[in-house]
């Protein structure tokens, strides 16, 4: 059998490895498609609009963890190039794509624990680092020959629009402008999605529940379908808007903001139709800065929930747990 899914995706019967046990499956496809995750309009953030953009971000990550973005300013052109790329990429024959471009860079199937998991996930992914460029665009591919403008480009303009959600979430949480530039949000790293269709998707999972392990997650669904978030108790659809990104709070801004801020579980499911890409950018703060909840959220009545901890720390944690969402913060939780 061929490594990746999306090589013999159309040929093969379902392989045991990848039938995934019950009570993990995707019991309803069809979950209610959400409308209630707020769609935040950042064109709006003229002058007497802008607290009012920062409390629907606000309300909207504490409540779902997740929301949309429209009109925010990464332009139609370069979103259209980075989904035409990304397609012709995972095109392309396997001659012209290796598996390990450098220790950074790869491109595998299911996950990079594939030796050693369980059920293998139905999606293949190219990821690398991002930012800054000078330092890791020697190690992108270099085919299709457009690879490297179009991803610097994209994540150029998608690491603008962090930095401006941040700075509303900044602002709305009381903390000082510009809290979230620098260590906090050193790294970019870019992990490009692919779950081909699948006759029988109930028996597959493209990503298993997790909540992200960075600081904010800004990622490009384009228009299909897949994107599930577990909120009260039952798993809802996230519906796919034209050139919308969808953003959402990882473990760190969780952390920083003293539980205020949830990071939320959150899975993708393949379909039987159409291959889905995901183009999804990780916000992460440098290996070696320390996390933290901010000095200015806690007070006596409203004390730590967490302990300090490098980010490395943290990392090393998540990956040995496998990112199982009950235990990923348990190292680091304080009782209080
Ligand atoms: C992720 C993720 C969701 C998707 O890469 O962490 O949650 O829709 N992706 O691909
Ligand atoms: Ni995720």
């Amino acid at each position: 059998m061929e490594k990746f899914v999306s090589n013999w995706f159309s040929v093969q019967s379902l392989p045991e490895t990848y039938v995934f046990p019950p009570d993990k499956r995707p019991e309803k496809l069809s979950v209610p498609l959400c409308k209630t995750i707020p769609v935040i309009d950042l064109g709006k953030v003229v002058d007497h609009d802008r607290s009012d953009t920062v409390q629907q971000i606000l309300n909207a990550s504490q409540e779902f963890g997740f929301f949309q973005v429209i009109n925010h300013g990464v332009s139609e052109n370069i979103i259209d190039d980075a989904v035409s790329l990304f397609k012709e990429f995972f095109n392309m024959q396997d001659e012209d794509k290796p598996s390990v471009y450098s220790e950074d860079c790869r491109f595998f199937t299911s996950s990079l624990n594939y030796a050693n998991e369980e059920f293998h996930l139905w999606r293949d992914v190219l990821r690398h680092p991002c930012h800054p460029f000078e330092e890791w665009m020697k190690i992108w591919p270099e085919k299709p020959t457009r690879y490297r403008e179009v991803v610097r480009t994209y994540s150029a303009e998608v690491r603008e629009l962090s930095q401006r959600i941040l700075q509303m979430i900044c602002e709305g949480l009381g903390l000082q402008p510009g809290y979230f530039r620098d260590e906090l949000t050193k790294s970019q790293k870019l992990s490009v999605n692919h779950y081909p269709p699948r006759p029988d998707p109930s028996l597959t999972l493209g990503l298993h529940k997790h909540c992200d392990p960075n600081l904010i997650t800004i990622l490009h669904q384009g228009d299909v379908y897949g994107l599930q978030v577990f909120k009260d108790g039952q798993w809802i659809g996230i519906e796919p808007l034209p050139n919308a990104f969808v953003v959402n709070i990882g473990y760190q801004l969780q952390v920083i903001s003293n539980g205020k801020l949830r990071s939320v579980e959150h899975r993708a499911v393949t379909n039987s139709k159409e291959v889905r890409t995901s183009i999804t950018t990780f916000i992460t703060p440098s290996e070696d800065s320390v996390i933290e909840p901010a000095e200015d959220l806690v007070s006596e009545c409203n004390p730590p929930l967490y302990r300090a901890f490098q980010y490395k720390e943290f990392f090393s944690t998540y990956t040995a747990c496998n990112g199982d969402t009950e235990t990923a913060l348990e190292p680091y939780k304080l009782r209080v």
